[in-house]
């Protein structure tokens, strides 16, 4: 549906030296999907979803947007390219001298549909988004989540096939965000729209993305589906925002507390075994550890660690001390690694 190939931009002023906002990016987004791009501040983000309308033209490189490269096309043939397209954000850039209605009816009026069209349009939009009790207010009088939902309803007016959404939950409050997300996740099924979302919260990703693209000073680092880029993360960057919403990282308290009891121990018995496992899918809910336990006698200790859902399936990361023999131990990794569990030993982290 989308496709960008190597496409670049940079911001030039007399004081500074360049900015190169977006370096050569290349990627693919689906017919039907939710594409993420994620990225700390200053990334490239909004430069790189403003490139996928032509709001900013790229300096160099090709923005096919259902078929067509919209790099080569005239003004009222981008005019109308652009239709297709509709975009959210932030601050919801809602008219506040305009109702509920007259924002969300702007982009019929502008395209010249008459009253009753626009009327019974109008209708369904707001019934998709809740708000048809709210049609008469003005912005100042709705809260954060009902304004996106104004900003999502004008984005749907003129019946595009691609959603962009730069931060569009980025200034509301948790549960507002999720409601949000569950709205775009309902347009996405219900209409088959394409929708690419940019954010700088794994929550976001985690909640309805199917693929995601990390972005680091411009580029893109890594890419995939939304479960595999947490199965193994391949940038530092992305270590760190998955740490968000995961914690893979072993707190130093914890740290502290193995490292003693080692010293406790001063080599007597089996030695510790620092291990960190990720579970994901089924194997969830499988007994694993119990069945290590039992067939194998190895100790577990449970250190730290998180369940949770990605993709709507279980994905559980756990650090934990197992004691027992080098044998009783490989037999123990053997066990889960063919189960697909993803076990690493981390002694040396400590
Ligand atoms: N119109 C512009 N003129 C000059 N520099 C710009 C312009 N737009 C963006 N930049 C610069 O390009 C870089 C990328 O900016 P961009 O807004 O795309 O980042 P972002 O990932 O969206 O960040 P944030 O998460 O803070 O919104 C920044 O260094 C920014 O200062
Ligand atoms: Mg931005």
């Amino acid at each position: 549906m989308i496709t960008l190939k190597n496409v670049s931009k940079a911001f030039y002023s007399a004081s500074a030296s360049a900015v190169h906002a977006v370096r050569d990016v290349s990627l693919s987004v689906k017919q039907g999907e939710i594409f993420g791009v994620i990225g700390r501040s200053g990334a490239g983000k909004s430069t790189l979803i403003r490139l996928i309308n032509l709001l900013t033209t790229p300096d160099a490189g090709e923005v096919i947007v259902d078929g067509r490269d919209l790099t080569r096309l005239d003004a009222p043939q981008l005019r109308a390219a652009r239709r297709e397209i509709g975009m959210i954000f932030q601050h919801f850039n809602l008219m506040s001298s305009r109702t509920v209605f007259d924002n969300v009816a702007l982009p019929l009026e502008l395209i010249g549909r008459p009253r009753d069209e626009i009327r019974a349009e109008l209708d369904k939009l707001l019934a998709l988004v809740g708000l048809t009790a709210e049609a008469g207010r003005y912005p100042q009088q709705l809260s954060g989540g009902q304004k996106q939902r104004v900003g999502i309803a004008r984005a749907l007016a003129s019946q595009p096939k691609v959603l962009l959404s730069d931060e569009a939950t980025s200034a509301l409050d948790p549960e507002t965000t999720r409601s949000i997300l569950e709205l775009l996740q309902r347009i996405n099924q219900e209409l088959g729209l394409t929708i690419v979302l940019i954010t700088h919260q794994m929550q976001v990703v985690k909640q309805i993305c199917d693929r995601v693209a990390v972005m680091d000073a411009g580029r893109i680092v890594e890419s995939g589906d939304v479960l595999s880029v947490f199965r193994a993360p391949q940038s530092e960057v992305t270590r760190t925002l998955i740490g968000d919403v995961i914690s893979l990282e072993l707190p130093e308290s914890v740290r502290q507390r193995v490292r003693r009891r080692i010293e406790d121990r001063n080599g007597n018995g089996h030695p510790d075994h620092l291990l960190h496992l990720l579970f994901i899918g089924d194997d969830v809910d499988r007994p694993l550890l119990s069945e290590a336990v039992k067939r194998f006698g190895i100790d577990f200790n449970i250190l730290h660690g998180q369940i949770d859902e990605v993709q709507g399936q279980g994905f559980a990361s756990l650090t934990l001390l197992a004691n027992g023999s080098r044998e009783a131990l490989d037999g123990a990794l053997t066990l889960l690694r063919e189960h697909n569990v993803t076990v690493e030993e981390i002694n040396h982290v400590l």
